[in-house]
């Protein structure tokens, strides 16, 4: 398989959009987003704006399987080498991952295997762990459960809330993920 070099991106959003703001800060030789879809109206859909980048919205309508294949068909209009998944808050599918699995790429804000999920530094909390962190890891059909690509721990400060920690992990994600990217790039950008 052939990369474009720079990398092109697509990245998929569905919340604030503050890892997208870190991808769309560090874009240069190793990588350049060339589309960012969202599953609804969000704030990341701005940011994108802002830097000039296409932003669509494919909302999540009728079957899921349809609309896996609509978000697929968005992302491939495209022609990405690699789809990033930067707090896409929903389960892909099978008519996605059969195209772009190999290539897609999601930021947790937890040390996979554990805490996978929505609720991921929620339930890191409630469960007293002393670290955690955040995980860069590939997509497959499971919940969090794709092979991991690179790993960073943070320390739980005693007596910080979920926002708190939250914030401290994404610090260390907005460079995790930007550090896979040019990973990628460097290592010629095989999934192989
Ligand atoms: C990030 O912490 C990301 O890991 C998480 O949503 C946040 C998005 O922040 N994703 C998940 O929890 C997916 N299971 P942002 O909107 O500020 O970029």
């Amino acid at each position: 398989m052939t990369f474009r070099d720079p990398l092109n991106i697509v990245v998929l959003v569905s919340g604030t959009g503050t890892l997208l703001q870190s991808l769309i800060d560090h874009q240069g030789s190793a990588y350049r987003i060339v589309r960012v879809v969202a599953d609804k109206d969000c704030p990341a859909l701005e940011r994108a704006g802002r830097a000039g980048i296409e932003a669509l919205t494919v909302p999540l309508e009728g079957d899921r399987d349809s609309w896996n294949v609509r978000l697929a068909d968005t992302v491939e209009a495209a022609a990405p080498d690699y789809v990033v998944s930067a707090g896409f808050m929903k389960i892909l599918g099978a008519p996605f991952l059969d195209r772009f699995g190999a290539r897609t790429v999601n930021t947790h804000p937890a040390l996979l295997p554990s805490f996978p999920g929505a609720h991921a530094v929620r339930d890191a909390l409630a469960y007293g762990v002393k670290v955690t962190g955040s995980t860069v890891h590939f997509v497959d059909a499971g919940v969090d459960t794709g092979p991991i690509i690179a790993q960073k721990p943070v320390e739980v400060v005693d007596g910080e809330d979920e926002a708190e920690l939250h914030e401290r992990i994404k610090k260390v994600e907005r460079r995790l993920i930007v550090s896979v990217l040019e990973g990628f790039h460097r290592a010629g950008a095989s999934p192989d």
